[in-house]
Formats: C-alpha cells, sequence, structure tokens
C-alpha cells in the first residue's frame, strides 16, 4: 500500500513487519509487487507460474501492517527427466513403509501424505528474491537496511525441507556481478557451490519468459543436508531476537520488530526447526556428507518418533496427558 493511502490504524503500538507464506489471496499482491520491482538480477517469470506458487504456499513475504509488501522469494518446483518405470528397490520399500507407518503415528498429519502433486520434484530452486525499491512504499522505511536476505533463504530453505521435500536438494543461481547476493549465501546461510547438470539448467529456464535478461554469467549454490542445522540455528536465533526487542535497521539505526503470529516454520514445525538445530541429528546431518533431502527427512521423522516414544515412558512423567504430537 501506497504510504500516504487512508489506514485505520488508531493504536499507538510500534508497527512490526508480518512475516509469513503466502496463500490464493495474495496472488494480485505479488504479481503486483515484482512488476513494480524489477531488477536486473532478477529474472521476470511467467505471471502463470507465479500464481500458482502464491496459491500453494511456496512464496514467502515480509509485509508491514498496512500490507505494503516489502521482501519476497519464491520456491520452484524442478523435475528430473522422468525415467522409465522400474520396479521399486528394496531401500524404496523400506522407505515408503516407514513413512506409511509414521503417517499413521502422528494421526495421520505427515504432510506429504496430503501434499499436490507438483511438490515431487527432484530439486527446489529458490529464486525471484527480492527486497522493495519504491520508496513511496510505507514499508520502504522498515525494510530497507534490515538485510532480511538471510533469514528469508534459510526459511524457505527449512521449510521447503520439511514441507514440500525435493529428493535431492535446495538449490539457487546468482549473477556472477551480484557479489553482494553471492557473499551473503555463501558466508552467511551457509551454501556451497556446485555445477549444475543440464536438467537443472533447463527446469529453471522453462519458468521465464524467454527475453530481457541480464546477460551476466551466473553462478549456482546448493543447501545440501549438512547446511540444514547451521540455517536452523539462524532462523531461531534472529525469531527470537526479531520478535523481542527487534533486528537493527543499518540504515535508520532503529530496531524492527517481527510479527511471526502466521508463521508456520516457527510455530506448527518448530519442533522440528530445534531438532534439527540442536541435538543428535543435528550433529549427525552436519558431520555427514550430503544424504539427500527425502533420505535427511526420513532421518528427521524417525528421531521425532523416537523423542515422542521417550517422552512417553519417563517415568517422571506426572500428568495423564500424551505429549502433543505437532506435525513435524
Ligand atoms: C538481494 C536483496 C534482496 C538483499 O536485500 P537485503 O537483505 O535487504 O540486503 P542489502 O541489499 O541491504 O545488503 C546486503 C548485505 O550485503 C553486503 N554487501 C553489499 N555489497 C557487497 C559486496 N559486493 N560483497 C559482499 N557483501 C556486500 C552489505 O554490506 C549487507 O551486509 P551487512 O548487513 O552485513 O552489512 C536486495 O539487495 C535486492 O533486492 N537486490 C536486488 C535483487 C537481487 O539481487 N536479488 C537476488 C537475486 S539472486
Amino acid at each position: 500500500m501506497h504510504k500516504d493511502a487512508p489506514t485505520t490504524e488508531t493504536n499507538t503500538e510500534p508497527s512490526r513487519l508480518i512475516i509469513r507464506f503466502t496463500d490464493e489471496n495474495d496472488q494480485t499482491a505479488v504479481r503486483n509487487f515484482y512488476a513494480r520491482n524489477t531488477h536486473q538480477h532478477v529474472d521476470i517469470r511467467q505471471d502463470a507460474v507465479w500464481n500458482e506458487r502464491t496459491r500453494n504456499g511456496r512464496v514467502m513475504i515480509v509485509e508491514d501492517e498496512q500490507r505494503s509488501m516489502g521482501f519476497a522469494t519464491v520456491a520452484y518446483d524442478f523435475h528430473a527427466v522422468p525415467e522409465t518405470p522400474k520396479t521399486p528397490s528394496l531401500m524404496t520399500k523400506v522407505k515408503n513403509a516407514l513413512r506409511a507407518t509414521f503417517a499413521s503415528h502422528a494421526g495421520g498429519t505427515d504432510q506429504n501424505e496430503n501434499a499436490p502433486a507438483n511438490t515431487k520434484a527432484r530439486w527446489v530452486e529458490l529464486g525471484s528474491t527480492t527486497v522493495l525499491q519504491d520508496e513511496q512504499e510505507s514499508a520502504y522505511s522498515m525494510i530497507k537496511g534490515l538485510n532480511l536476505y538471510p533469514l528469508m533463504i534459510a526459511s524457505q530453505t527449512v521449510y521447503e525441507f520439511l514441507v514440500n521435500t525435493p529428493d535431492d536438494k535446495v538449490l539457487a543461481n546468482v549473477y556472477e556481478d551480484n557479489g553482494a547476493v553471492i557473499h551473503m549465501l555463501n558466508n552467511k546461510v551457509g551454501w556451497h557451490f556446485f555445477e549444475p547438470e543440464d536438467a537443472i539448467l533447463k527446469a529453471c529456464s522453462d519458468t521465464k519468459v524467454k527475453d530481457g535478461h541480464h546477460t551476466a554469467g551466473r553462478k549456482w549454490l546448493h543447501a545440501t543436508t549438512d547446511t540444514l542445522p547451521h540455517q536452523a540455528r539462524f532462523i531461531l536465533k534472529t525469531i527470537e531476537d526479531g520478535t523481542t526487542n527487534g533486528l537493527l535497521n543499518k540504515k535508520t539505526q532503529k530496531h524492527i520488530r517481527l510479527n511471526t503470529d502466521q508463521f508456520s516454520l516457527v510455530n506448527t514445525y518448530k519442533r522440528a526447526l530445534q531438532a534439527l538445530a540442536h541435538g543428535p541429528l543435528a550433529d549427525t546431518l552436519e558431520n555427514s556428507v550430503h544424504i539427500g533431502m527425502k533420505n535427511a527427512h526420513v532421518l528427521l521423522e524417525y528421531h521425532l518418533k523416537e523423542a515422542i516414544v521417550d517422552m512417553k515412558e519417563q517415568p517422571t512423567v506426572i500428568n495423564n496427558e500424551s505429549p502433543s504430537i505437532c506435525p513435524l
């Protein structure tokens, strides 16, 4: 919303930035955001792709309380070239059986059970990551200088791992003359460089309009399973700071507080986020080579189930209430 637009705000509480994933009501706002905040380092995707991503909660946004959007980033599904169907391997059968067991243990709340067909991706690309450029928008003074990029990318990576789990990994491509983003992704978020295979290049190009893109070369970086614990810790710390004292905006020197009431990653998925950040599962993932996101998700399911069983068996539990079983 334009900063001069009338608002019904009457209280004197300092305003906060709301962080959340989108739904079908956000389609127009997301399209408008990208139409008004073009940048040579952000390729234009097809409107139909942006709409579908928005509807299905695959866009993460930050907005102010007047619904002025200040930041957006999008997850795109990439599929490998389909192979000829073959008889499932023993490992696949075991994994499927484990998933079925844990889904029923958690009261049928396993996300994959109800996941739309389009989520069975081999890779998820995070892209279209853009901060508001228009000084006339009301969110501008809070968002510009806040440096939310590492939080946005880490959050969307962990969320995609938990909810839309690609087989292999999460990845991104950055123009090689975009030093700030390469630096942040590699050094702050903890992603690594890699060389993409042709299937990734083709899937990426299929989401975009054909012409008018920047011509610089690109660097590709990926979030492998060993990077998840650092990202989970970064999210927990930044959200803790952001919801208590607020995050320092280096441009205005003001602290900006975050409202995470609608941010499912730190509400619905808090137990999973904590398990990824600290403890035996985090240690295992962090000190192992990349095992693939799907496999790491099976480990997480195992870990959470074991934790629930441990809690039930504790002799010191003095009330009769069962421990709550959160979705991952
Ligand atoms: C990328 C973007 C979303 C990040 O926004 P942001 O989180 O608000 O971060 P800022 O742009 O304010 O600054 C980023 C950081 O990079 C640092 N930086 C700037 N130029 C740098 C460079 N050449 N090398 C290393 N670091 C650099 C800044 O100092 C700042 O870090 P600090 O807060 O620790 O000082 C925003 O810059 C943007 O919209 N850029 C245009 C679109 C784009 O490039 N998108 C990414 C596509 S892959």
